[in-house]
Protein backbone atom coordinates (compact mmCIF):
# COMPACT_ATOMS: atom_id res chain seq x y z
CA UNK A 1 0.00 0.00 0.00
CA UNK A 2 1.32 3.86 -0.80
CA UNK A 3 0.85 6.51 1.12
CA UNK A 4 0.60 9.92 -0.41
CA UNK A 5 -1.41 11.00 2.86
CA UNK A 6 -3.95 12.30 0.51
CA UNK A 7 -6.53 8.96 1.05
CA UNK A 8 -6.93 7.38 -1.73
CA UNK A 9 -4.78 4.47 -1.21
CA UNK A 10 -5.17 0.81 -0.71
CA UNK A 11 -8.90 -0.39 -0.46
CA UNK A 12 -9.92 2.99 -0.92
CA UNK A 13 -8.41 3.03 -4.42
CA UNK A 14 -10.76 -0.60 -5.04
CA UNK A 15 -13.67 0.85 -3.92
CA UNK A 16 -12.85 4.14 -6.05
CA UNK A 17 -12.84 1.94 -8.92
CA UNK A 18 -15.37 -0.41 -8.38
CA UNK A 19 -18.34 1.86 -6.81
CA UNK A 20 -17.56 5.46 -8.02
CA UNK A 21 -19.71 6.35 -10.79
CA UNK A 22 -18.13 7.93 -13.55
CA UNK A 23 -19.62 10.06 -16.26
CA UNK A 24 -22.14 8.61 -18.86
CA UNK A 25 -22.16 9.25 -22.55
CA UNK A 26 -24.00 12.57 -22.69
CA UNK A 27 -21.32 14.10 -19.91
CA UNK A 28 -18.58 13.10 -22.25
CA UNK A 29 -19.84 14.38 -25.54
CA UNK A 30 -20.84 17.84 -24.21
CA UNK A 31 -17.28 17.56 -22.90
CA UNK A 32 -16.01 16.81 -26.71
CA UNK A 33 -17.99 19.26 -28.03
CA UNK A 34 -17.46 22.35 -26.10
CA UNK A 35 -13.81 21.89 -25.73
CA UNK A 36 -13.83 21.12 -29.85
CA UNK A 37 -11.78 17.96 -29.00
CA UNK A 38 -10.73 16.08 -32.88
CA UNK A 39 -8.75 12.49 -32.95
CA UNK A 40 -5.59 14.69 -33.68
CA UNK A 41 -5.65 16.78 -29.80
CA UNK A 42 -3.70 15.80 -26.82
CA UNK A 43 -5.37 16.10 -22.88
CA UNK A 44 -4.36 16.27 -20.21
CA UNK A 45 -6.00 14.84 -17.20
CA UNK A 46 -4.70 16.17 -13.71
CA UNK A 47 -6.34 13.95 -10.52
CA UNK A 48 -7.56 11.54 -13.43
CA UNK A 49 -7.81 9.15 -10.28
CA UNK A 50 -9.12 5.18 -11.90
CA UNK A 51 -9.46 7.13 -15.22
CA UNK A 52 -13.02 8.08 -14.87
CA UNK A 53 -12.03 10.96 -17.70
CA UNK A 54 -9.29 9.97 -19.54
CA UNK A 55 -11.08 5.96 -20.17
CA UNK A 56 -14.50 7.80 -22.03
CA UNK A 57 -12.02 10.59 -23.83
CA UNK A 58 -9.28 8.79 -25.08
CA UNK A 59 -12.08 7.26 -27.99
CA UNK A 60 -11.92 11.33 -28.88
CA UNK A 61 -8.41 12.03 -29.05
CA UNK A 62 -5.14 11.10 -29.73
CA UNK A 63 -3.37 10.84 -26.87
CA UNK A 64 -4.77 11.10 -23.35
CA UNK A 65 -2.01 11.87 -20.34
CA UNK A 66 -3.46 11.00 -16.92
CA UNK A 67 -1.42 12.29 -14.55
CA UNK A 68 -2.53 11.22 -10.63
CA UNK A 69 0.32 11.68 -7.09
CA UNK A 70 -1.72 7.81 -6.14
CA UNK A 71 -0.25 5.02 -7.60
CA UNK A 72 -2.91 2.47 -6.04
CA UNK A 73 -5.29 4.59 -8.26
CA UNK A 74 -3.19 5.07 -11.48
CA UNK A 75 -2.97 1.02 -11.22
CA UNK A 76 -6.34 0.48 -11.40
CA UNK A 77 -5.87 2.75 -15.12
CA UNK A 78 -6.89 0.03 -17.90
CA UNK A 79 -4.00 -0.18 -20.52
CA UNK A 80 -5.03 1.97 -23.42
CA UNK A 81 -2.63 2.53 -26.48
CA UNK A 82 -2.96 6.13 -26.48
CA UNK A 83 -3.42 6.98 -22.80
CA UNK A 84 -0.28 7.38 -20.73
CA UNK A 85 -0.81 6.90 -16.82
CA UNK A 86 1.72 8.84 -14.84
CA UNK A 87 2.38 9.79 -11.49
CA UNK A 88 2.26 13.47 -10.73
CA UNK A 89 0.45 16.45 -9.64
CA UNK A 90 -0.72 19.86 -10.10
CA UNK A 91 3.45 20.89 -9.18
CA UNK A 92 4.19 19.20 -12.15
CA UNK A 93 2.79 21.58 -14.59
CA UNK A 94 3.74 22.84 -17.14
CA UNK A 95 6.96 20.35 -16.80
CA UNK A 96 3.95 18.04 -18.45
CA UNK A 97 3.82 19.93 -21.95
CA UNK A 98 1.49 21.26 -24.19
CA UNK A 99 -2.26 20.04 -24.25
CA UNK A 100 -5.32 21.27 -26.28
CA UNK A 101 -7.65 20.98 -23.20
CA UNK A 102 -6.66 20.27 -19.51
CA UNK A 103 -9.58 18.70 -17.94
CA UNK A 104 -9.92 18.25 -13.84
CA UNK A 105 -12.60 16.04 -12.50
CA UNK A 106 -14.01 16.28 -8.86
CA UNK A 107 -9.98 17.22 -8.03
CA UNK A 108 -9.35 20.47 -8.38
CA UNK A 109 -10.10 21.28 -4.93
CA UNK A 110 -6.46 19.58 -3.85
CA UNK A 111 -4.68 22.16 -6.72
CA UNK A 112 -2.91 25.46 -6.37
CA UNK A 113 -5.45 25.99 -9.12
CA UNK A 114 -4.58 29.89 -9.70
CA UNK A 115 -1.17 28.95 -10.70
CA UNK A 116 -2.33 26.15 -12.64
CA UNK A 117 -4.40 28.36 -14.65
CA UNK A 118 -1.69 30.93 -15.04
CA UNK A 119 1.01 28.13 -16.37
CA UNK A 120 -0.66 25.16 -17.64
CA UNK A 121 0.40 25.00 -21.52
CA UNK A 122 -3.62 24.72 -23.03
CA UNK A 123 -5.36 26.20 -24.91
CA UNK A 124 -8.50 25.15 -22.58
CA UNK A 125 -9.80 23.96 -19.46
CA UNK A 126 -12.57 21.97 -18.04
CA UNK A 127 -13.56 21.81 -14.36
CA UNK A 128 -16.18 19.03 -13.63
CA UNK A 129 -17.84 18.55 -10.39
CA UNK A 130 -18.82 15.09 -10.24
CA UNK A 131 -22.49 16.03 -8.82
CA UNK A 132 -22.56 16.73 -4.86
CA UNK A 133 -21.11 14.54 -2.26
CA UNK A 134 -23.68 11.81 -1.04
CA UNK A 135 -23.55 12.95 2.54
CA UNK A 136 -25.05 16.48 1.71
CA UNK A 137 -27.73 14.95 -0.36
CA UNK A 138 -29.61 13.20 2.05
CA UNK A 139 -29.60 13.62 5.94
CA UNK A 140 -29.54 10.40 6.90
CA UNK A 141 -26.18 9.67 5.02
CA UNK A 142 -25.39 12.85 6.88
CA UNK A 143 -26.21 11.64 10.21
CA UNK A 144 -25.00 7.78 9.82
CA UNK A 145 -21.36 9.26 8.57
CA UNK A 146 -21.47 11.84 11.51
CA UNK A 147 -22.31 8.82 14.23
CA UNK A 148 -19.83 6.72 12.82
CA UNK A 149 -17.09 9.11 12.50
CA UNK A 150 -18.15 11.27 15.93
CA UNK A 151 -18.18 14.56 13.91
CA UNK A 152 -20.14 16.84 11.37
CA UNK A 153 -19.58 15.64 7.62
CA UNK A 154 -19.67 19.08 5.24
CA UNK A 155 -17.23 18.62 3.02
CA UNK A 156 -18.28 19.95 -0.65
CA UNK A 157 -14.85 18.84 -2.26
CA UNK A 158 -15.15 21.74 -4.47
CA UNK A 159 -18.43 21.10 -5.40
CA UNK A 160 -20.47 24.19 -3.63
CA UNK A 161 -20.95 27.57 -5.30
CA UNK A 162 -18.70 29.75 -3.63
CA UNK A 163 -15.82 27.03 -4.71
CA UNK A 164 -17.16 26.99 -8.38
CA UNK A 165 -17.42 31.04 -8.43
CA UNK A 166 -13.60 30.83 -7.53
CA UNK A 167 -12.50 28.28 -9.84
CA UNK A 168 -14.36 30.57 -12.86
CA UNK A 169 -12.56 33.91 -11.46
CA UNK A 170 -9.21 32.46 -11.33
CA UNK A 171 -10.20 30.97 -15.11
CA UNK A 172 -11.28 34.99 -16.11
CA UNK A 173 -8.36 36.23 -14.38
CA UNK A 174 -5.59 33.88 -16.01
CA UNK A 175 -7.75 35.22 -19.33
CA UNK A 176 -10.08 32.56 -20.68
CA UNK A 177 -13.45 32.72 -21.08
CA UNK A 178 -15.28 30.65 -18.56
CA UNK A 179 -18.85 29.19 -18.98
CA UNK A 180 -20.64 26.65 -16.67
CA UNK A 181 -23.05 24.20 -17.59
CA UNK A 182 -24.41 21.26 -16.33
CA UNK A 183 -25.56 17.51 -17.21
CA UNK A 184 -28.07 16.20 -15.11
CA UNK A 185 -29.48 12.44 -14.47
CA UNK A 186 -30.23 9.84 -11.92
CA UNK A 187 -28.09 7.06 -10.44
CA UNK A 188 -29.66 4.18 -8.54
CA UNK A 189 -27.51 2.78 -6.16
CA UNK A 190 -27.65 -1.02 -4.38
CA UNK A 191 -27.28 -0.24 -0.87
CA UNK A 192 -23.95 -2.13 -1.25
CA UNK A 193 -23.00 0.32 -4.42
CA UNK A 194 -23.86 3.20 -1.76
CA UNK A 195 -21.87 1.88 0.98
CA UNK A 196 -18.58 1.33 -1.30
CA UNK A 197 -19.59 4.89 -2.63
CA UNK A 198 -18.79 6.18 0.73
CA UNK A 199 -16.01 3.59 1.28
CA UNK A 200 -14.33 5.40 -1.60
CA UNK A 201 -14.91 8.83 -0.30
CA UNK A 202 -13.00 8.01 3.03
CA UNK A 203 -9.79 7.51 3.82
CA UNK A 204 -7.56 4.27 4.77
CA UNK A 205 -7.53 5.76 8.51
CA UNK A 206 -11.62 6.35 8.51
CA UNK A 207 -12.37 2.86 6.80
CA UNK A 208 -14.75 1.30 8.95
CA UNK A 209 -12.79 -2.39 9.36
CA UNK A 210 -13.55 -5.30 7.65
CA UNK A 211 -15.32 -6.73 10.14
CA UNK A 212 -17.85 -3.56 10.87
CA UNK A 213 -18.08 -3.08 7.06
CA UNK A 214 -21.86 -5.38 7.17
CA UNK A 215 -22.85 -3.47 9.77
CA UNK A 216 -22.00 0.39 8.18
CA UNK A 217 -24.18 -1.39 5.45
CA UNK A 218 -27.09 -2.63 7.38
CA UNK A 219 -27.57 0.90 9.15
CA UNK A 220 -27.23 2.51 5.79
CA UNK A 221 -30.22 0.41 4.74
CA UNK A 222 -32.02 1.17 8.06
CA UNK A 223 -31.26 4.95 7.82
CA UNK A 224 -32.90 5.54 4.13
CA UNK A 225 -35.67 2.47 4.71
CA UNK A 226 -34.69 0.99 1.41
CA UNK A 227 -32.75 -1.11 -0.47
CA UNK A 228 -31.59 1.21 -3.13
CA UNK A 229 -31.04 5.01 -3.14
CA UNK A 230 -31.48 7.12 -6.50
CA UNK A 231 -29.27 9.23 -6.44
CA UNK A 232 -29.55 12.80 -8.31
CA UNK A 233 -26.53 14.07 -9.95
CA UNK A 234 -25.96 17.15 -11.55
CA UNK A 235 -22.06 17.25 -13.09
CA UNK A 236 -21.19 20.76 -13.17
CA UNK A 237 -18.75 21.49 -16.08
CA UNK A 238 -16.78 24.95 -16.08
CA UNK A 239 -15.48 25.31 -20.13
CA UNK A 240 -13.21 27.81 -21.61
CA UNK A 241 -13.76 28.59 -25.13
C1 LIG B 1 -11.96 12.41 -6.07
S1 LIG B 1 -10.64 11.78 -7.07
C2 LIG B 1 -11.16 12.21 -8.72
C3 LIG B 1 -10.83 11.15 -9.74
C4 LIG B 1 -11.41 11.37 -11.13
N1 LIG B 1 -10.81 12.51 -11.79
C5 LIG B 1 -12.92 11.55 -11.11
O1 LIG B 1 -13.42 12.49 -11.74
O2 LIG B 1 -13.63 10.70 -10.51
C6 LIG B 1 -9.39 12.98 -6.75
C7 LIG B 1 -8.04 12.56 -7.31
O3 LIG B 1 -7.17 13.69 -7.24
C8 LIG B 1 -5.89 13.22 -6.94
N2 LIG B 1 -5.08 14.34 -6.43
C9 LIG B 1 -4.96 14.76 -5.17
N3 LIG B 1 -4.12 15.80 -5.09
C10 LIG B 1 -3.70 16.05 -6.36
C11 LIG B 1 -2.81 17.01 -6.93
N4 LIG B 1 -2.20 17.92 -6.18
N5 LIG B 1 -2.58 16.97 -8.27
C12 LIG B 1 -3.22 16.04 -9.04
N6 LIG B 1 -4.09 15.13 -8.53
C13 LIG B 1 -4.32 15.13 -7.21
C14 LIG B 1 -6.12 12.10 -5.94
O4 LIG B 1 -5.03 11.22 -5.81
C15 LIG B 1 -7.36 11.45 -6.52
O5 LIG B 1 -7.06 10.37 -7.37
Amino acid sequence: MSTTGLGFSGEVADYYAKFRPGYPPPVIEALVHRLGLTPGHQVLDLGCGTGQLAVPLSEHVEHVVAVDPEPDMLAHGPKRPNIEWRLGSDADVPGLGRFDAVVVGQALHWMDHERLFREADTAKFAIIANGTPLWRQHPAIRELLADWFGRPMTAACGTDDVARQRYADALEAAGFSPQEWTVSYTHEHTIEELAGSLFSAMSPKTLPSPQDRPRFQNELRDALRAGTYTEPISVTVISTS
